[in-house]
């Protein structure tokens, strides 16, 4: 189970450090009253809908709904863990952070050794790098990059280097700088021989391209080989510190482009990432030869909402888009598929059509998903032939089907009439059997939890009890005998909008643990993302920290109200019923009590 970090340190942190500045080194924020306001990082906007508060350490999107104070900020962001972004402020702030418990792990992700093993690729990256662009040794590995297209500046910006053809270069240096050799040999950089216990290296004679997690650290290496041998890339094993299904080579350097362009390339091989950062596409990154899992959407999903998907054009490297595009349209990206001439990959296109090329004609037009899937139904089909012919268009329609704008719909169908010399109603009326057959959850919803939410500002006005449950828990979490009050006030029952409730249960139980109000250290108790949210939301309304008893009771009314109003609707419904059944003693009955329910509003 993950450690725990003390909670006055926590809060010792939290009050040393400024939101401002920390959220100032990823937003550009400008002041504006009380308030700083910026373009949110977390979705793409042109004007800033983005504050963050000085007064109260929290920050809050309008147009996304983003929330939450500088420690959720940071695990946004950077997709850190808690204890992560607690030991980055701590260090920001120089405040000595040691974990409880067991002298183990500073994180979850950061189990005993960690560092260690990090400093040890540190170290061996910066010597690969010295041995391939200034050494003799190198020199035939340099040359074979520079042959291939390679700049200095890409070799240099990717730390690409040169493992000997040594069996213990790297055991002899990390041995000499005091690293314990069973430590590295978990860190996957040596391994042990059976009969005798030693060591040596795992790569030799490898052009060394390392791999970054998304701070910037060296986790691990892929090693290609010069000449012919198997595998052709050599990478570290899964360990403490590299889990492939969770990193994306280059997501480090590219992170700001991404954010900025709001898009970001994906492609198969980490060699397509370097190619195409030189001809100017610096928003790419790659899955370490796995395909693309769950992990890698979730990384992607903090920072950007579309993706262009640049695999190889061979037939393997079409399957793989096509599953990527499934996985990545579900998750409410915006899809685009790059295509190459038959079999090429990035990196030979890039080589034999140049830069431009590259850039204009196949990442700046990339098909939109519906136009690649088309193409990809009609691989390895003969249209001639009247089998494959029906099934390609059946295929298609299907997936036209699942378009949700008409005129989208219209287009693809008018292109399939046209193509196959076929009438449009003929063809609508298959269409209208799929979508009954899908039913109507799914017509024209294809996947309606994982659309992404329209980025849209939230002027709709609210109930009065929206606001009123809102400035409750506002002062409710400023004052506990305010809390108390008001739960008496609400004699059983509940807040009208679940969220509220939610939190002020957690309230409750926050100020049960016998801590004093705070909404900063209470929004960091939270769990549950969304509800840190709707706490954020809160807390930047504009509220005098006072609130009177007629205020208070006010609110309270308002609250219960709502829930009579939907009483009294119930029961004029009965009413209404009774009466229809010529049940005229019983709908006299119900008159009466709704009478007595509208004199307590
Ligand atoms: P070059 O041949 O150097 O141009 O590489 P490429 O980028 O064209 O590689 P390819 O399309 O063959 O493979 C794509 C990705 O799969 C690479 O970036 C690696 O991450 C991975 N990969 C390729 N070959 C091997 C291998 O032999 N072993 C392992 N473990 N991974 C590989
Ligand atoms: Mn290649």
């Amino acid at each position: 189970m993950a450690e725990r970090i003390a909670e006055e340190k926590v809060n010792e942190i939290r009050q040393a450090v400024e939101i401002v500045d920390v959220i100032g080194d990823y937003v550009q924020l400008k002041k504006q009253g009380r308030n700083y306001f910026g373009l949110c990082p977390f979705h793409g906007e042109n004007s800033p809908s983005f504050s963050v508060s000085p007064d109260k350490q929290i920050y809050h999107c309008f147009g996304c709904g983003a929330g939450g104070n500088v420690f959720s900020f940071l695990m946004d962001i950077d997709g850190l863990s808690f204890q992560e972004a607690a030991v980055k402020l701590a260090d920001r702030a120089n405040i000595e952070l040691k974990l409880e418990g067991a002298s183990a792990g500073r994180n979850p992700q950061m189990p005993e050794g960690s560092r260690q093993m990090i400093e040890a690729h540190e170290l061996l990256r910066k010597f690969y790098h010295h041995l391939l662009v200034n050494t003799k040794e190198g020199q035939d590995a340099l040359e074979y990059l520079l042959g291939r297209g390679f700049t200095t500046e890409s070799i240099d910006r990717f730390q690409i280097g040169y493992a000997l053809p040594s069996w213990d270069f790297a055991v002899k240096l990390l041995e000499k700088r005091g690293f314990p050799l069973e430590l590295i040999e978990k860190a996957g950089l040596v391994i042990q021989r059976e009969k005798d216990g030693t060591y040596f290296d795992r790569f030799r004679d490898r052009i060394m391209f390392p791999i970054l997690d998304h701070q910037g650290n060296t986790i691990a290496f892929s090693g290609r080989t010069l000449g012919g041998e198997e595998p052709k890339y050599l990478n570290s094993p899964e360990t403490p510190i590299f889990n492939k299904s969770k990193v994306l080579y280059n997501f480090h350097l590219a992170r700001g482009t991404i954010r900025k362009k709001q898009q970001a390339v994906l492609f198969e091989g980490f060699a397509d990432v370097i190619s195409a950062t030189r001809a100017g596409v610096e928003n790419g990154v790659a899955t370490m030869g796995t395909s693309l899992t769950e992990e890698h959407i979730s990384l992607l999903k903090r920072n950007v909402q579309a993706v262009t998907i640049c695999y190889d054009s061979d037939k393997a490297g079409i399957e793989a888009a096509f599953r990527a595009s499934v996985m990545l349209s579900k998750a409410g990206f915006a899809v685009r598929v790059a295509m190459m001439p038959d079999g090429m990959d990035p990196d030979e296109y890039i080589k034999v059509h140049g830069e431009e090329k590259f850039r204009n004609e196949i990442v700046g037009s990339s098909a939109t998903l519906m136009a690649f899937k088309i193409l990809y139904y009609r691989r390895g089909k003969n249209l001639q032939n009247e089998g494959d012919r029906l099934q390609y268009i059946e295929e298609v329609l299907k997936e036209i089907s699942f378009l949700d704008k008409a005129v989208e719909k219209d287009l693809y169908l008018r292109q399939l009439a046209n193509e196959f010399s076929l009438s449009l109603e003929a063809l609508i009326h298959q269409l209208n059997q799929f979508e009954q057959a899908a039913g109507p959850k799914n017509q024209n919803q294809p996947r309606p939890e994982s659309r992404p939410a329209p980025y849209v500002r939230k002027t709709e006005l609210k109930p009065a009890y929206h606001t009123a449950e809102r400035r409750l828990i506002y002062h409710m979490m400023r004052d506990a005998d305010i809390a108390y009050k008001v739960q008496g006030l609400l004699e059983g029952n509940t807040l009208n909008i679940d969220e509220h409730q939610a939190i002020i249960t957690y309230l409750f139980a926050y100020y049960e643990k016998g801590h004093d109000p705070d909404p900063g250290a209470f929004l960091n108790d939270l769990q549950d993302n969304k509800l840190k949210r709707v706490v954020a939301d809160i807390e930047m309304m504009p509220l005098n920290e006072e609130i009177s008893d007629q205020e208070l009771s006010d609110y309270i009314k308002q609250v219960l109200n709502y829930q009579k109003m939907l009483k009294i609707k119930e029961k004029m419904a009965e009413q209404k019923q009774a009466e229809r059944q010529n049940d005229f003693l019983r709908a006299a009955a119900i008159a009466t009590e709704i009478i007595h329910l509208r004199k307590t509003l």
